[in-house]
């Protein structure tokens, strides 16, 4: 699966020592709270599941999943929960846990969604973030990584469901996606 990767951007390596400093900031700044950990699936269950077993915290967990409707969505920005909390989040303190923040646009929407939940807080920890492809404003407060504008795969990340087991990450060989007529960010 290597083969595919044009260039390693972190070793397995740089991704757990990264993984464990910002898990050492979240311990710091949540000591005496009980958070709740919202994974944002698919792409960061892995570095969910890393960053957790690093926290010496009472914390819960707890997922979503987000779909975008038709072609358009990431320009209009409409989105469907394809599964919802199971945590009533209110008078809770969040914490959104996101593999990539990209155009930012599934953030941007689902912090709206949690805010509306009315939280005591809501904060997220990133691991990568692209910032030249904003498209509306999100930001991180715990990052990880900021990239150049390159589509990545592995430790979670994926193209079309595969290299999510890499425990490196890098950037896909554009002959991987060239054949199929869609830049891998507009695929699902
Ligand atoms: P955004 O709404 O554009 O910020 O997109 C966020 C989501 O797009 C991430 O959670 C990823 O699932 C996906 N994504 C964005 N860039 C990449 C990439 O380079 N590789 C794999 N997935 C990506």
């Amino acid at each position: 699966m290597t083969s595919d990767i044009s260039k390693i951007l972190f070793t397995a390596d740089q991704i757990q020592a990264k993984v464990k400093e910002l898990a050492e900031q979240i311990e710091r700044d949540y000591r005496d709270k009980k958070p709740v950990l919202v994974g944002v699936l698919n792409g960061a269950f892995v570095f969910l599941a890393d960053l957790m077993r690093h926290l010496d915290l009472d914390c819960a967990v707890d997922f979503v999943s987000w779909s975008s409707y038709g072609k358009d969505t990431s320009s209009s920005g409409v989105f469907r929960i394809m599964k919802d909390l199971e945590t009533n989040v209110e008078s809770k303190h969040v914490l959104i846990v996101e593999d990539i923040i990209d155009t930012g646009l599934t953030l941007h929407y689902l912090l709206d969604t949690i805010r509306a939940r009315k939280p005591a807080s809501v904060k997220v920890v990133a691991l990568l973030d692209k910032p030249s492809r904003r498209r509306i404003e999100a930001k991180a407060d715990y990052l990880g990584f900021q990239i150049p504008d390159a589509f990545v795969v592995g430790y979670g990340l994926d193209f079309a469901q595969r290299y999510r087991n890499l425990s490196c990450i890098g950037i896909l060989k554009p002959e991987i996606y060239a054949g199929r007529g869609t830049p891998p960010d507009e695929i699902e």
